[in-house]
């Protein structure tokens, strides 16, 4: 069976969703892998019994960081997608290259507008009259890699931005598991086949 693992910095909302989706249908991770010990995602994880697998960056370089998190994902075998779900840190070209899998990411702007981590706010800022959600493929850039789908919805101009919030988290709740699950369900796919 395909295996993934997720990322995650933060309040873990599309972690969550993407394990209340994805675990009915016997697809769980393989572990949480976050740099923040204390956050809301790691939680979550340990209450539902996933392995976390903690980032610590404190006092060596980014690519120390990156090659201790390699060898421990080494040690779970295989790890066919790593999906990256609010984790703050920007992978370096390097821990790209070495990671054999794919990575995708969710950014909740319609990208290429509004990358980067005010993606939210310069997108509740702006004039667009659309907006939404991006999930797409990691590359060297920041929110620059190739789109796998998007979804959008006018905006109403007296709409508070904290309702708009709300309408782009659903979304980014709703299609990530969608698309974390047509992914592993093809690597299983070409698994059979193979
Ligand atoms: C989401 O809006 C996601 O698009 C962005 O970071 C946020 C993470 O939220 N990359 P949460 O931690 O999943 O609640």
């Amino acid at each position: 069976m395909a295996s993934w693992v997720v990322f995650a910095s933060g309040t873990g909302t599309n972690f969550r969703a993407l394990i209340e989706v994805l675990s009915p249908l016997g697809k769980r991770p393989l572990a949480l892998v976050s740099d923040v010990p204390a956050c809301s995602a790691v939680t979550y994880a340990k209450d539902n019994k996933i392995p976390v697998l903690l980032m610590n960056y404190q006092g060596i370089t980014r690519m120390q960081a990156e090659n201790k998190l390699l060898d421990q994902l080494e040690r779970f075998g295989n790890v066919q997608l790593v999906v990256l779900a609010g984790f703050m840190r920007v992978l370096s070209p390097y821990f790209l290259n070495s990671f054999p899998g794919t990575i995708i990411n969710i950014h909740p702007s319609l990208l290429p507008r509004h990358p980067g981590r005010n993606g939210l706010a310069d997108s509740l800022g702006s004039q667009d009259e659309e907006l939404g959600i991006t999930i797409h493929y990691v590359d060297e850039g920041v929110d620059t890699g190739k789109i796998i789908v998007q979804e959008s919805f006018v905006r109403d101009a007296q709409e508070p931005f904290d309702s708009l919030e709300a309408k782009i988290h659903a979304i980014e709740h709703r299609l990530y598991p969608q698309v974390v699950l047509g992914l592993l369900n093809r690597f299983d796919t070409s698994e059979a086949l193979n």
